[in-house]
């Protein structure tokens, strides 16, 4: 896309949904009638996309974005995959067939985790190297009309050919995410657009220029990335409500749900420790690294922990902070998903009215 039009997605939670984190009697479990009332929530709040996570506790991506993207007319479906899980011959025919079916509706988050549970042991920087290869293959392919060979560290192909090809031209986007050195040449090489966790807007600015200059040092035009947050919103009338309501999110959970999620954030991902720093680093100030920015959520969430807190006004000119710093796609979510989509929509999404869309 690589314009200045914004562009706006949402999160299906796909483990279920809640008021307060980590407080099983504020629990609501995941169903396929939950995930389309998210996702009516969003077709009516004028948000253009869902992100669906991949997830050993979540639900199965693919084949909940299909149900929804089946459901819905507008809404697009950005489906977290991850590379080596499915082979990239595959993974360009499930992408091309869904992109054909829902006439364009798709775009793919390319996710670097793998998990030993699953079978699968690549290092962090091995995990970089197959994605990148996926890449590579699903471009070969779908560009190709005629049987082709390709030799990769991971992957060896003999007359590879796959149908269908895309319906969005020259491919659906792809997304990736993460901030470690690996992360961003990969990006740099293959992303339409590079997502983030929450930071300050001065950090994601340099990041963004130094990833710029990886494509640029990569013979890529830089200006053909975009750059976007995924961020949690909590949205009130009043600054005094939405502080409340932060503070209400994560007041029901145990101390040892807690020190399960440090576990878990503190594996081999460099995103996720730069999250679990920020929250050390900003305890003493209330988890805040900014008038309205918040790292609460990551002490009970691991990954997308930093949110947004205020009313319509200071959200949206704390959204416009991450404009100026470069961003232009916002993957936001709130809790429950449905209400803070809604609430999203009829508060903040007037005051972007004239900027969003293709
Ligand atoms: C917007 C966004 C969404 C992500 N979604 C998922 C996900 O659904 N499942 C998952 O296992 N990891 C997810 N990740 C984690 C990344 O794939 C990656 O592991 C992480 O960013 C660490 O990368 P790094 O070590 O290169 O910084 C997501 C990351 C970002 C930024």
């Amino acid at each position: 896309m690589a314009n200045d039009r914004l562009h706006f997605g949402w999160f299906i939670p796909t483990r279920g949904d809640e008021t307060r984190i980590g407080d099983p009697t504020a629990h609501q479990e995941p169903s396929f009638e939950h995930f389309m009332e998210v996702a009516d929530a969003c077709e009516t709040a004028g948000l253009e996309y869902t992100l669906v996570p991949v997830n050993p506790t979540c639900y199965e991506a693919w084949v909940t974005c299909s149900m929804v993207a089946a459901r819905t007319t507008k809404l697009k479906q950005l489906v977290a995959a991850r590379p080596g899980y499915i082979v990239p011959t595959l993974m360009a025919k499930m992408i091309a067939t869904f992109d054909q079916m829902s006439e364009g509706r798709i775009a793919v988050n390319l996710i670097s985790t793998t998990s030993p549970a699953d079978g699968l042991f690549y290092e962090h920087d091995e995990r970089y190297e197959v994605m990148d290869e996926t890449c590579e293959i699903m471009k070969l392919v779908w560009s190709n009309d005629h049987p082709v060979d390709y030799d990769g560290k991971h992957f060896k192909l003999r007359g590879a050919f796959v149908q269908p090809k895309p319906y969005q031209q020259p491919r659906p986007r792809s997304y990736i995410g993460g901030v470690s050195p690996k992360a961003r040449e990969v990006s740099a090489k293959h992303a339409d657009c590079h997502l983030f966790w929450g930071e300050r807007p001065e950090e994601i600015a340099e990041i963004i220029a130094d990833i710029r200059s990886t494509a640029e040092a990569q013979g890529r035009d830089p200006a053909e990335m975009d750059f976007g947050m995924r961020l949690q919103i909590i949205l009130r009338e009043t600054e005094e409500e939405a502080w409340d309501s932060a503070w209400d999110l994560i007041s029901g959970a145990p101390d040892e749900f807690k020190q399960r999620i440090a576990a878990v954030a503190g594996g081999d991902s460099h995103a996720n420790q730069r999250q679990q720093a920020q929250v050390s680093a900003a305890a003493a100030d209330d988890y805040r690294i900014g008038p309205h920015l918040w790292t609460g959520i990551s002490t009970v969430r691991a990954g997308a922990g930093t949110s947004i807190v205020g009313n319509p006004e200071q959200v949206a000119a704390t959204l416009q902070e991450f404009i100026d710093a470069g961003c232009t796609e916002f993957c936001l979510s709130g809790y429950p998903h449905d209400q803070a989509a809604l609430d999203f929509g009829r508060l903040v999404m007037p005051y972007f009215a004239d900027r969003v869309g293709v």
